[in-house]
């Protein structure tokens, strides 16, 4: 949540900046804000809401050769132009960004501050107050005082500090939120995601959490908590600037929905051996194969993958599988098998929720994986391993792609792991071939959106509130598919377990209510059917999505036949487009919904 973007060394570093800043939207957009310099001028430039308010204040004059900037998601503070930032000090010489959230503001506010007034009401403002008064107490350097500071915060951030007076340096820390420096010829630049800095540089090198980096035009020094200097080797990003472009989509979302079949091939290509096999390291392996419990750990729309893939996971290895909420688990742990295995699913690799648990997890020693799409993330850096999504970069907040990307994976997983350990039900599973299967059915699905749209116009578009139901799988695809049209539309929308219903809340059905049927099951499948026509008999107005093998002539959204196994990699994809479809027929932005942001950096 919030991004952070600088340069220095370059003219026209405003104009770095806003494109930047476009591109790391994604991760919050309440308000935004910039600061420009160089030797003879300054500028600093604030705004509420999109990035597109800020550009608008942005005038010719506004320009430098330095300058940092941020998109925020507010955490203290209401969204407004006085909270967003950058920040100064009390004497306007330091100007500071900040992403992450300071957890004993309030104790360094009465311990060093009580006698200072604020603009706002952020905690990045009593931080740059902070290294000021630390600056005249100690008659230091700002370097010195920006560290003494950074010994004295508790919390997570990621720091972009500017002095006045030295146009010339740009001074960064971080701890838990993420920070990368880019590498160019003659300037540098800083950003949360590479993605921001694409079109300046494809060298990045990763900062950990507790260093201080020193960032001219010509050099970037790395200090360790002890002061030591830390050298590090630069990667090269493997990203494409097309990758993050909308091209002729008129939204990400509808982009990232159609990029689903492609993905799906993707993963084929990435995970297949020579001898067909399913390549996955075998340290990886032999970890699982020792594990009694996979303990799935996410959140949101990942822990939703983390369902549709249990079933998948017990069938192919028999082993047991549990997921968790990563907010509830941190601080609420059940008894843990004797030898459990840790499964991280996150598709920014950065949330905050699952970073906590997979910290307790490596104090407590034990085995991890973090399945993700951003390779070098936090939680890629901290599990012992990682297997990566090849979804390309996910942009709009509602995750897509990178849900039915790690049902995927991990059904690839499974596979390896039941194919060493024999099991039957893994030896008969071609799953390079179940595969492309439903990487065609998802093809033909995205070429249903004309139906789809009306559907979603003659159900969605003007009701207050929508259930989808299932049982077993069709359930998680269901509290999926629910997600994605609540955080979109507005519409208050729950999954539900369609045998629950009759136990309580079939008494919010009435007349007119969507209930919208997902059914894939041959053995549930007449049970939910059941379910629809107690509600219907209650006034709901029922929708049904089927496999084609279990469709019958009423049924409306009709699912390409698919492997068993994997019928949620399809299911899903129709929900996707009835929550897209519903959520512009109603006027809302699809790509950033309002309260939200990408990458869940705050617990
Ligand atoms: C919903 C959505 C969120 C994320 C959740 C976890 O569409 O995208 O629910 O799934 O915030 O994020 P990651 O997967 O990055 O850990």
């Amino acid at each position: 949540m919030c991004g952070i973007v600088g340069i220095v060394g370059k003219s026209n570093a405003e104009r770095i900046i806003l494109n930047g800043l476009e591109r790391l939207e994604y991760r919050g957009y309440d308000s935004a804000g910039l600061y420009v310099a160089d030797r003879t001028s300054d500028h600093l430039v604030k705004a509420q809401g999109r990035i597109k308010n800020l550009e608008e204040k942005v005038t010719s004059e506004v320009t430098g050769t330095i300058g940092i900037g941020h998109t925020r998601w507010a955490t203290h503070g209401k969204p407004s132009e006085m909270n967003a930032h950058p920040h100064t000090s009390a004497n306007q010489a330091l100007v500071l960004v900040h992403n992450g959230v300071i957890e004993n503001f309030e104790e360094l506010h009465q311990e060093y501050l009580s006698n200072h007034q604020f603009e706002g009401q952020t905690d990045t403002e009593i931080v740059v107050h902070l290294i000021e008064v630390l600056k005249e107490q100690d008659n230091s350097t700002t370097k010195a005082a920006f560290k003494k500071a950074l010994s004295l915060i508790r919390g997570s951030y990621a720091f972009a500090l500017v002095e006045k007076n030295d146009p010339e340096t740009i001074y960064v820390a971080k701890n838990k939120s993420p920070l990368l420096i880019g590498l160019g010829d003659g300037f540098n630049v800083i950003c949360s995601d590479a993605l921001a800095m694409l079109d300046q540089t494809t060298h990045f090198v990763e900062i950990e959490d507790g260093e201080m980096v020193t960032v001219t035009a010509d050099a970037i020094e790395i200090e360790d908590p002890k002061g030591n200097l830390v050298y590090r080797e630069s990667y090269e990003a493997q990203l494409d600037l097309t990758d993050i472009e909308k091209g002729t989509y008129p939204y990400y979302m509808l982009k990232e929905i159609d990029d689903q079949p492609t993905v799906m091939r993707r993963l084929i290509q990435e995970y297949q051996g020579e001898s067909g096999e399913v390549v996955i390291d075998a340290a990886l392996k032999n970890e699982l194969l020792a594990s009694d419990r996979i303990y799935i750990i996410a959140c949101g729309t990942s822990n939703h993958a983390g369902w549709a893939a249990k079933s998948i996971l017990e069938k192919l290895t028999q082993i047991p599988v549990e997921v968790h909420l990563s907010s509830e688990f941190g601080y609420n742990m059940p008894l843990l098998s004797a030898k459990p295995f840790f499964l991280f699913l996150s598709q920014s690799g950065e949330t905050a929720d699952s970073r906590q648990v997979l910290v307790t997890i490596n104090q407590l020693g034990l085995p991890s994986l973090t399945i993700t799409n951003v390779a070098g993330s936090t939680l890629s850096r901290e599990a012992n391993h990682t297997l990566l999504l090849h979804a390309g970069p996910e942009i709009a907040v509602a995750s897509t792609k990178a849900y039915t990307a790690q049902i995927a994976v991990m059904t690839l997983l499974a596979k390896a792991i039941g194919d060493e350990k024999a099991v039957p039900e893994a030896l008969d599973f071609d799953v390079f071939h179940e595969l492309s299967i439903v990487a065609s059915a998802m093809e033909a699905l995205v070429d249903e959106k004309a139906v789809i749209s009306q559907f979603a116009e003659d159900f969605l578009s003007d009701t207050r509130n929508a259930f989808y139901i299932g049982r077993g799988n069709d359930y998680y695809v269901s509290m999926e598919a629910a997600l994605k049209l609540k955080e979109i539309s507005y519409i208050q929308a729950e999954g539900f377990a369609a045998g629950e219903l009759k136990h309580g809340t079939i008494a919010l059905i009435e007349e007119g209510t969507p209930v919208i049927g997902v059914i894939t099951e041959e053995v549930t499948g007449s049970h939910t059917r059941g379910n629809l026509k107690e509600v219907e008999s209650r006034g709901a107005h029922t929708l049904v999505i089927v496999s084609q093998e279990l469709a019958k002539a009423t049924d409306q959204i009709i699912l390409p036949n698919v492997h068993p196994l994997v019928t949620s990699l399809v299911a899903v994809v129709p929900t996707q487009l009835l929550a897209y479809f519903a959520t512009l027929q109603r006027g809302f932005d699809v790509d950033k919904p309002r309260n939200l942001a990408k990458s869940v950096t705050v617990e």
